[in-house]
């Protein structure tokens, strides 16, 4: 009664991703992330819905991309699959908007689309049948920008999902799209001619190319009201103003970006990864053993790079986590890579960086593990520095 409290968000757009693609997480799981990161006041979902290991959501004009493309075979012969329906998605985006939370679907292309590729051959260059990925990594078959059957494909495609999504972004990846395949292609490379996207300054040929899909695609996700994120290589070969760029190399493709006008979400794979280990002395040994993320360099991760004017740094419209799921198969793995360091992002998207403390943040963490402990969440106990 005796004092006004002034609190408000330093970033509007306050953001964690899940893979489902690489692990599959059931709709009841993705619904208990839902409420741990409102518990935190994450208000964006980026669910990376597509990948060369599967496709994750029923689209009712191509069937086969959940019988088929839903469904890998592993290297000891089982079947690995599982998708989400159109009511499924429906009921994630209505739990998730109750809790303030938005979720954006990522269409992930021109590459990383093996799983569509297995189910209709046709969208790749060479049209031959191939199998899902089964082993993590970069693939060279991607989706072939020489036919505009592929143009119509994600056309229908993006009809349907749309609607599911009611927000205003749109993730259409491009990231890890090798160009061997256009380089060889009598398809592609007519494309080539008949756009003029010969080679120009830095860019190849094929990096146009792959500029000139981003922007079709944009104007169709345009023309049905949303805007397209996509990851920092949408920067190759150029792009249109509206586009908002993901950083995930790093943070050079996001100043890069700035610099040009473009917005920005900060999610650099050198601190926000929690695909990562959370320390070297781990006693558990899930995610990628190539990097160590600590809660305490994520807690002090600044998402404005000191090099940006004020006026550029107005275009970093905020900061997301990510969760790779290729080396965790279960939920309680999840939960352990994510928690508690969502904590620490939390305050990374909430705080002005003069009122970061992780001494204090560490003191606050105590409750928070009891939170944890009574919602049944199975957090990294052991916090280590190195
Ligand atoms: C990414 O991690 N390939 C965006
Ligand atoms: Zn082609």
């Amino acid at each position: 009664q005796c004092c006004d409290i002034q609190d408000a968000p330093r970033f509007g757009y306050r953001g964690f991703h899940l893979d489902p693609c690489r692990h599959f997480i059931s709709v009841e799981n993705v619904k208990k992330q839902l409420d741990l990161m409102s518990m935190f006041k994450v208000n964006t979902m980026h669910f990376h819905l597509t990948e060369d290991q599967g496709w994750r959501i029923e689209i009712k004009k191509y069937p086969k991309l959940t019988s088929v493309g839903s469904i890998r075979t592993e290297g000891d012969g089982s079947f690995y699959g599982g998708f989400y329906t159109q009511e499924q998605i429906k009921e994630i985006v209505d739990y998730a908007a109750k809790r303030y939370i938005t979720v954006i679907p990522e269409i992930d292309l021109p590459g990383h689309m093996m799983a569509a590729i297995s189910a209709y051959p046709y969208l790749s260059c060479k049209g031959e049948q191939w199998s899902l990925r089964t082993v993590w990594g970069v693939e060279d078959i991607v989706m072939c920008p020489g036919k505009e059957d592929m143009f119509r494909f994600l056309d229908d495609i993006f009809s349907e999902i749309v609607p599911l999504f009611p927000g205003k972004y749109f993730h259409i990846g491009g990231d890890e799209c090798p160009k061997t395949s256009w380089k060889n292609c009598p398809a592609c490379q007519k494309r080539i001619q008949t756009e003029g996207l010969q080679a120009e300054g830095k860019h190849s040929a094929e990096e146009r190319l792959q500029s000139y899909v981003i922007k079709r695609i944009e104007k169709m996700l345009e023309k049905r009201g949303r805007k397209i994120i996509g990851w920092d290589e949408i920067l190759e070969g150029g792009l249109s103003e509206n586009a908002t760029v993901m950083s995930w190399r790093g943070e050079k493709g996001g100043i890069h970006a700035a610099k040009a006008g473009y917005d920005v979400i900060m999610s650099p794979n050198i601190y926000m990864y929690f695909n990562c280990l959370q320390s070297k002395v781990n006693e558990k040994k899930i995610g990628n053993p190539n990097r160590v993320i600590t809660l305490e360099k994520v807690y002090n991760y600044h998402p404005v790079p000191e090099v940006l004017s004020a006026d550029e740094a107005k275009h970093i419209k905020g900061v997301q986590a990510n969760l790779w799921t290729e080396y965790m198969s279960a939920l309680d793995e999840m939960e352990y890579m994510l928690y508690p360091r969502v904590a620490a992002l939390s305050e990374v998207a909430w705080s002005k960086k003069e009122n970061k403390d992780y001494g204090r943040f560490c003191t606050r963490l105590e409750s928070i593990r009891r939170h944890y402990d009574v919602l049944g969440v199975n957090y990294c106990k052991k916090i280590s520095n190195e």
